[in-house]
C-alpha cells in the first residue's frame, strides 16, 4: 500500500542565526517555443527575438524594489520557472542572480533551480547555467512515449528527453523531471512501464502530475466536445495508488501530493510555499508572499510580458496586486498548502494564525474515516486515502 501516511516528517528546524527562516525568490521567464495545448501557465510565444538585456534591467529593478520592502532577509532558495527559463542565455541568468545577491544576503547553502524543456537542452548551455550559479535543474519531460508526447503537443521525442535527463545528471548534482500521467487513453499497465523506466533514469526527485483539464486551453475545448476521454474517478485513483506504491518501493516516497524525492532531496524552494514561508515573486505574472509591518502581503505582477516591462520601467515594479491577507485567509492558506505535505501541519501554528483552534470533533470525524492521522505531538497528516479528497478535507477543517 502507498505509504503517504507513514512517511517521516522532515525535521522542523527552529530558526536561529545559523538557520534563519527560509526565504525564496521566484523568477518567472514567460516565453516558450510553442504553447502546449494542456498548459495554462503564463507563457507566451514570440517570433521576434527577445531583448534579454531589457528584461535583465527590469528583473534587477523589480528585485531592488522588493528588497527595499523586505531588506533583512537571507535568501535560501531561488527558482527560475516559466514558461521555459532554459531559453534564457546563461549570461541573463547570471545577471539576475547577481541582482539578487546585491540586494539581499544569500545563504551559503543556496538552492538555485532552473526549469528546462528538453527541446532546449544543450550541454554547453547547461554548463553556462552551472557557472552562473544554478545548482539544480527540473526538466519538463511529460512522457517517455513518442505518441503521447505528440498528443501533448511536445516538440521533443522520448529519446531527446532521455538524452536531456542524462545531460542534466552529468552537469548538475541535483536534478528532477516532470511527467504527466492519467492521460487520455493511457492504461495503468502502460503507466507502470513508463514509470518504471522513469524511476530507472531519475536522480533524486520526480514530479508526477495527473493531467488536469485547465479552463480556456485547447484541451478544455476538446474535452467539452467529447474528444478527450479522461480517466474517471476510480481509474484516476488506481493511477495515483500505483504511482505511490512504485515510487515508495523504489526509495522515492511522496513528500507532497505530486512530488517524490529521496529523503533529504526535496525541492527546498517548493517547501517554502508549502510550509507557509515568505517568498518574493519577480517577473511577469509572478506571485509573492511578503511579511511587511507584521502583516502578510499577497502580491502578483502584471502577466503580459511587454506590459510588465513598461510598468517596471515606469515605477520600478510590475505589481498589480498587493493585498493584506486577513487572519482567516492566512490560516486557510496554511492548511491548504501544509496538508499537501506528507509531514502535515502543526495545529498550534494554525491556531496562532487563525486566532482559534481546529475543531476537535471535525478532526475526530476525519480520523475515523481514515482521511487523516494525528501524531502523538498533535501533528495532522493526510493519509493516502485522504489525498484524493484533499480539498474537501481542507474545507471541512477550515469551516
Ligand atoms: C512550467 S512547466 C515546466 C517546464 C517547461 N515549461 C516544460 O514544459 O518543459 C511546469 C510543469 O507543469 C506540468 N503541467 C503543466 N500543465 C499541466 C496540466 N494541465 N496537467 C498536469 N500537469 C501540468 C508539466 O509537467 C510541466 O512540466
Ligand atoms: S508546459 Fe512548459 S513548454 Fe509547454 S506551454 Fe507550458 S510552460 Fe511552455
Amino acid at each position: 500500500m502507498p505509504a503517504a501516511d507513514t512517511i517521516d516528517a522532515a525535521a522542523a528546524v527552529a530558526p536561529d542565526e545559523r538557520n534563519p527562516p527560509a526565504f525564496g525568490v521566484y523568477i518567472h521567464w514567460p516565453f516558450c517555443l510553442s504553447k502546449c495545448p494542456y498548459c495554462d501557465f503564463n507563457s507566451h510565444v514570440r517570433h521576434a527575438a527577445i531583448d534579454e538585456d531589457r528584461f535583465v534591467r527590469a528583473f534587477a529593478a523589480e528585485i531592488a524594489t522588493t528588497a527595499a520592502q523586505v531588506p533583512d532577509r537571507v535568501v535560501s532558495t531561488i527558482f527560475f520557472g516559466g514558461g521555459t527559463p532554459s531559453l534564457m542565455a546563461p549570461s541573463t541568468v547570471a545577471a539576475i542572480l547577481d541582482a539578487v545577491a546585491r540586494c539581499w544576503t544569500v545563504h551559503p547553502d543556496l538552492e538555485v533551480t532552473l526549469e528546462a524543456n528538453p527541446t532546449t537542452v544543450a550541454a554547453t548551455r547547461f554548463r553556462g547555467y552551472r557557472t552562473a550559479g544554478v545548482n539544480r535543474v527540473s526538466l519538463g519531460v511529460q512522457a517517455l512515449d513518442d505518441a503521447a508526447l505528440a498528443a501533448l503537443g511536445r516538440l521533443h521525442s522520448a529519446r531527446e528527453a532521455l538524452d536531456a535527463i542524462a545531460t542534466a545528471r552529468k552537469i548538475f548534482a541535483r536534478s528532477s523531471f516532470d511527467l504527466i500521467y492519467a492521460r487520455p487513453g493511457q492504461t495503468p499497465n502502460a503507466w507502470r512501464a513508463e514509470l518504471e523506466a522513469a524511476i530507472a533514469e531519475a536522480a533524486e526527485h520526480l514530479s508526477l502530475y495527473q493531467l488536469t483539464i485547465e479552463a480556456d486551453t485547447p484541451f478544455a475545448a476538446l474535452h467539452s466536445a467529447g474528444k478527450l476521454t479522461m480517466p474517471d474517478g476510480d481509474a484516476a485513483r488506481a493511477f495515483y495508488d500505483l504511482t505511490q506504491e512504485m515510487c515508495g518501493a523504489r526509495g522515492l516516497p511522496a513528500y507532497e501530493v505530486s512530488n517524490h524525492a529521496r529523503p533529504g532531496a526535496e525541492c527546498r524552494h517548493n517547501l517554502v510555499y508549502w510550509r507557509g514561508h515568505e517568498y518574493a515573486g519577480i517577473g511577469p505574472g509572478a506571485h509573492g508572499r511578503l511579511d511587511i509591518g507584521g502583516e502578510r502581503h499577497a502580491t502578483a505582477t502584471e502577466k503580459r510580458p511587454e506590459s510588465w516591462l513598461m510598468r517596471v520601467e515606469a515605477r520600478g515594479h510590475g505589481r498589480v496586486t498587493d493585498e493584506v491577507l486577513t487572519r482567516s485567509e492566512r490560516a486557510d492558506e496554511f492548511l491548504l498548502m501544509g496538508l499537501r505535505l506528507a509531514e502535515g501541519i502543526a495545529p498550534d501554528r494554525y491556531a496562532a494564525l487563525a486566532g482559534r483552534s481546529l475543531d476537535p470533533a471535525r478532526i475526530a470525524a476525519l480520523r475515523e474515516h481514515g482521511f487523516i492521522t494525528v501524531d502523538p505531538d498533535g501533528r495532522l497528516r493526510v493519509t493516502a486515502e485522504g489525498f484524493p479528497v484533499l480539498d474537501a478535507i481542507v474545507a471541512d477543517l477550515a469551516a
